[in-house]
């Protein structure tokens, strides 16, 4: 069979590692797949930049737009809204299969990469967007699709995770802790967007639109990140027999109006809370993430895993990648989530 031709757009801390996968496991990769996985191009901002020697200097390009024109498959592992949205549409347009790790994108405009992957007939695979290596978005949307569920609820940001283990463990503050999250590749590019709760919500918004079959953006979620939590309440809470974690709840809800009529919907929420010390998500620790999935055949579900870091990550990457170059060889495609259920999703506050 012809090798499929794989375009990797960014080489930071996961594309790097996504490169190192597609390098070193390029056999292994063709035999479970049924086609060799060639990759024709990594692009990114600055081709001059010193690389890990993993990277083929020769498949640098600073041409996105030109590589996604000649790939069957396209790895979106830049990070933020723009151009990452315009080059997975024009990947989409010419045909080819899309796999991102870019949570914040899909939060934002998830509805419109899927209708235009559906439009298309193409996949369109973003296990890595949420709690890293752990599977968690791929069982959401494809094996609870027959189940009825109730509740979401964990932590899916490492940094913050991190950051709060090493307040209650070594004493630091949150500028230090921060610091060695960015320096461990846990951070995303801008860190205000783990410490003040916007990528636990665009994480929330993702896992809710998956397991309600409705529309939540990151606008829907009701947030507070961990900036005011201080060290004084982090010793407070171990000394009171409790943890402070980041939470992320979706919730089936409902809201009460004046005349005493009720709206069901979700509620979507993420804020910081007091674990009693014995619960299992007061042993999530380091970058670790944990989500709770209760539904109402398959009762209680826990996942637990490595939710931030370039070799983690890269491995959802990578087996998104096999499932989409699968169905290119095979024939057959993934979930499609361009229609949804009119589901409210209702006010929540972050209480
Ligand atoms: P990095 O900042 O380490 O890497 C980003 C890469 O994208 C760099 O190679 C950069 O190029 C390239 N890039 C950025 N903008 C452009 C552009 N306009 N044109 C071409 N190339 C561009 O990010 P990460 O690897 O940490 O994250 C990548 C994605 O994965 C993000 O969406 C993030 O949210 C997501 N993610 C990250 C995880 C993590 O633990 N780090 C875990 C799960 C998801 P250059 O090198 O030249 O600057
Ligand atoms: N910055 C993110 C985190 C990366 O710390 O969880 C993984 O999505």
């Amino acid at each position: 069979r012809p090798a499929l031709r794989v375009a990797v757009l960014g080489c930071g801390v996961v594309g790097t590692e996504v490169v190192r996968l597609l390098t070193t496991q390029a056999d292994d990769l063709a035999s479970r797949v049924g086609a060799r996985l060639e990759l024709v191009g990594v692009a990114v901002r600055d081709v001059d930049v010193p690389r890990d020697p993993v990277v083929d200097r020769a498949l640098l390009t600073a041409d996105a737009e030109g590589l996604v024109e000649k790939a069957d498959v396209v790895v979106e592992l830049m990070g933020g809204l723009q151009p990452a949205k315009d080059l997975l549409l024009r990947a989409i347009e010419h045909g080819a299969s899309v796999v991102t790790a870019n949570k914040a994108l899909l939060a934002q405009d998830g509805p419109v990469l899927y209708a235009a992957a559906d439009a298309a007939g193409v996949d369109l695979y973003f296990e890595a967007a949420v709690a890293g290596a752990i599977p968690i978005v791929r069982p959401v949307r494809e094996s609870l699709a027959g189940d009825h569920v109730r509740r979401v609820l964990g932590i899916v940001n490492g940094t913050t995770n991190y950051v709060l283990d090493r307040m209650a463990t070594e004493g630091l503050d949150l500028e230090q802790a921060v610091k060695e999250a960015q320096s461990l590749g846990y951070a995303e590019a801008d860190p205000t967007a783990d410490v003040e709760g916007y990528d636990a919500a665009a994480k929330a918004a993702i896992l809710a639109s998956l397991a309600f079959h409705t529309r939540v953006s990151l606008d829907d979620v009701a947030r507070e990140g961990i900036t005011s939590v201080t060290a004084d309440d982090v010793a407070w809470a171990e000394r009171t027999g409790y943890v402070i974690k980041l939470l992320a709840i979706a919730e089936r809800g409902e809201t009460a109006a004046e005349d005493g009529s009720t709206t069901a919907g979700i509620q979507v929420r993420v804020h910081p809370a007091l674990v009693p010390a014995g619960h299992p998500l007061a042993g999530v620790r380091g970058a670790f993430n944990a989500v709770f999935v209760e539904a109402e055949a398959a009762g209680e579900l826990m996942f637990y895993g490595r939710g931030a870091g370039g070799q983690p990550t890269a491995s959802a990457v990578l087996g998104d990648v096999v499932s989409v170059a699968r169905h290119r060889v095979l024939g057959g495609r993934g979930p499609v989530e361009s229609s949804y259920a009119a589901l409210p999703v209702l006010p929540a506050s972050a209480a």
